[in-house]
């Protein structure tokens, strides 16, 4: 089936986040007028399939308490983990929990004491400094380095040796394909961050929601695949919410092999009471896994054009804004250093001179000071009109 992402679809005044709800979200700066290119969900319809299980149970009309785990929920995401990554799960590993955030609240409330310290490598997603701070955890932080040669970020390996070593250190959430700089990392790379955490006794939440997403050559590893030890050591979160557009569904799938810290997650989420998923978040999980191979395809087709677009926009009318390249997830990483703009100047600049609303690079650390970060999960006049607002207003 062709999908079409070349269909402009007006989200304005459907309630949603993205388009709806950005004007708040940037204190001091007046965002009204900005094109939405913030927050990672896309503007696209999902799967035909996806509705279609929709409007069957919505039409059967009775939305009692589904079965908390399912048969066809199980071989769903056994059989698309294996098709897309070669990785081999087993259903008593599965745990459907609604939503990854929620998932890594719960594996840090079930494994850590308050005080323990809990590892990040910013900038990254923020929802996890601030999980971990909310939850009176101490945030550990392996900053990314920028190789100026590459252009790529990479892992500052002595630097996380020694923050893993302190005993306090407890859980390394890992993000892979990292949001925002679009790593995919290498098996060298997992390897090094298995056996490191296996020494050093610390557990790793590997949050691979962006592993449909990875772009052009490159190849997305699961962690927990790696080896037998290091694959007892690890979380694994899935969910189909980035690629086929069902956040707002809450649909995630926890992958965890190791039988004590399974228990211990268990345990957590009866702690909090927390009861499987909605009616329609499984039948959409599982509709986008077993029907959404040529979907992800044409939609990552969709993506690689837009980045390509960028590139070579940026190149020529952009002057002192350079993309970091990403190998995968829709997001884009905007260094707007070379401006001369500081960081307080460039997050002004792109929402009340460019009028754009993107996720502004601090939000995500210290480190993101003077970058910007872009959603290109979007039509391509929107991309466009985008830069043309940027290279107008510089
Ligand atoms: C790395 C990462 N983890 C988790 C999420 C959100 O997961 P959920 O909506 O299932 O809580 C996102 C959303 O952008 C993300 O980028």
């Amino acid at each position: 089936m062709a999908y079409n992402f070349d269909e402009y679809i007006n989200r304005s005044g459907t309630e949603s986040l993205k388009w709806d709800g950005f004007e708040n979200r940037f204190p001091g700066l007046d965002a009204k007028g900005c094109i939405p290119m913030w927050v990672a969900d896309t503007d696209f319809r999902v799967p035909q399939e996806v509705i279609d299980a929709i409007v069957t149970k919505a039409q059967f009309g009775i939305f009692g308490y589904p079965k908390a785990k399912g048969a066809s929920f199980d071989n769903a995401v056994i059989n698309w983990i294996y098709k897309r990554h070669d990785w081999q799960l087993m259903p008593e590993w599965i745990v459907p929990t609604a939503g990854i955030v929620p998932a890594v609240t719960y594996a840090i409330q079930a494994l850590t004491d308050e005080g323990e310290g809990v590892l990040i490598q910013p900038p990254v997603y923020y929802p996890f400094k601030q999980t971990i701070e909310l939850n009176k955890r101490k945030t550990i932080e392996n900053p990314l380095r920028l190789n100026k040669e590459t252009g790529q970020y990479g892992i500052d390996f002595e630097d996380l040796e020694m923050k893993l070593k302190d005993p306090n250190t407890k859980i390394f959430i890992l993000c892979n394909p990292h949001n925002p700089v679009g790593r995919v990392w290498s098996v060298e790379d997992l390897t090094k961050i298995g056996e490191l955490c296996l020494e050093y006794g610390v557990i790793i939440f590997s949050d691979e929601i962006h592993s449909d997403l990875v772009l052009k050559d490159n190849k997305h590893i699961p962690l927990g695949m790696q080896d037998p030890h290091i694959n007892q050591n690890v979380i694994t979160a899935y969910s189909p919410s980035k690629t086929f557009n069902l956040a707002g569904l809450q649909a995630s799938a926890i992958i965890l092999p190791n039988k004590e810290i399974r228990k211990k997650y268990l345990r957590q989420l009866d702690l909090n009471q927390v009861n499987g998923l909605n009616a329609f978040a499984g039948i959409a999980l599982e509709a986008a896994y077993n029907y959404g191979e040529g979907y992800r395809r044409e939609f990552l087709a969709h993506v690689e054009s837009n980045i390509d677009y960028a590139l070579d926009y940026v190149d020529k009318h952009l002057n002192g804004v350079r993309i970091i390249k990403p190998q995968g997830t829709y997001l884009v990483w905007f260094d707007f250093r070379g401006t001369g703009m500081s960081a307080d100047e460039i997050d002004a600049f792109i929402i009340e001179k460019a009028k754009v609303a993107v996720d502004l690079g601090r939000w995500f650390g210290e480190e993101g000071a003077g970058f910007l970060r872009f959603n290109f999960a979007c039509h391509r006049s929107i991309l466009a009109k985008a830069l043309e607002q940027i290279k107008d207003a510089l």
